[in-house]
């Protein structure tokens, strides 16, 4: 009787008090009501969360197998620099021929010569390109001497053949002037004079003027200056 007595009252008390754990447990977790309100409104955070649980959690077991060293250290960075941009293409370099090469290449020099000796009335005040241009000499005669021209021309201007060159000095004797010389002395007007093929002609007839040269350095200074002066 008296252990009858006794535990019929104590199994009621159990069952509350495992509920109250059951609640306890619950609210040590976290409130239920909260839990449910994150899930519904936030839920990358509570994935977040979880992530982060998980990061926290201690992992398992030491993993028994190292990560190992990669195997190919990352090569340290070229010591060679990039080159410096080339300089001017060295001048035995043929080029692709332009269009002013290819025509003066099959004129006729000697009708240059005829064409260049030739006194035009209306070129200027009245000219021949040899009443100003020595063609046997690089001495001045008001323009400059034009004996080995060709060498002059193709270091005048970079990037210009020497018959690129020499026909723009005559179809538009502004655009280039050559040093110590007056820029409107040359008649500016050929190009209404000769047509471009006797242009051509002219230039070709100028690239065949070869020979040794009749002036040095010194005799060069005093040409210049003397154009300078008158
Ligand atoms: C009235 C004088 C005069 C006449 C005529 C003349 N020139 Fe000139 N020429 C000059 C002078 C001065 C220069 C230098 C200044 C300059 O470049 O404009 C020159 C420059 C040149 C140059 C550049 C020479 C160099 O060393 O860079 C060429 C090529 C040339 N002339 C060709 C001709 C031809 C071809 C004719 C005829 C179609 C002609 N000239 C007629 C005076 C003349």
């Amino acid at each position: 009787m008296i252990q009858r007595q006794g535990s019929s009252p104590r199994r009621p008390r159990a069952l509350v008090g495992l509920c109250f754990i059951l609640v306890m447990l619950m609210a040590g977790c976290g409130s239920l009501e909260a839990t449910v309100l994150h899930h519904a409104t936030d839920a990358p955070a509570a994935e977040a969360d979880a992530a982060q649980a998980k990061a926290a959690m201690p992992t398992d077991a030491p993993s028994a197998t190292p990560i190992p060293p990669t195997a190919t250290p990352i090569p340290p960075p070229t010591a060679t620099a990039t080159p410096p941009p080339t300089a001017t293409p060295a001048p035995t370099e043929t080029p692709v021929l332009s269009p002013i090469d290819r025509m003066v290449a099959v004129r006729n020099p000697e009708k240059g010569k005829v064409l260049f000796e030739t006194f035009q009335e209306n070129a200027g005040s009245g000219y021949s390109c040899s009443n100003c241009h020595l063609p046997t000499s690089e001495k001045t005669n008001i323009g400059p001497g034009l004996l080995n021209i060709k060498q002059r021309a193709s270091t005048r201007i970079e990037g210009m053949t020497a018959a690129e060159y020499i026909y723009e000095s005559i179809i538009d004797s502004m655009a280039y002037t050559v040093e110590g010389f007056e820029v409107d002395l040359m008649p500016q007007n050929w190009a209404e004079i000769y047509t471009d093929l006797e242009i051509f002609d002219i230039v070709a007839y100028l690239l065949t003027l070869e020979g040794e040269s009749d002036i040095n350095d010194s005799d060069s200074e005093s040409a210049d200056s003397e154009a300078d002066s008158g």
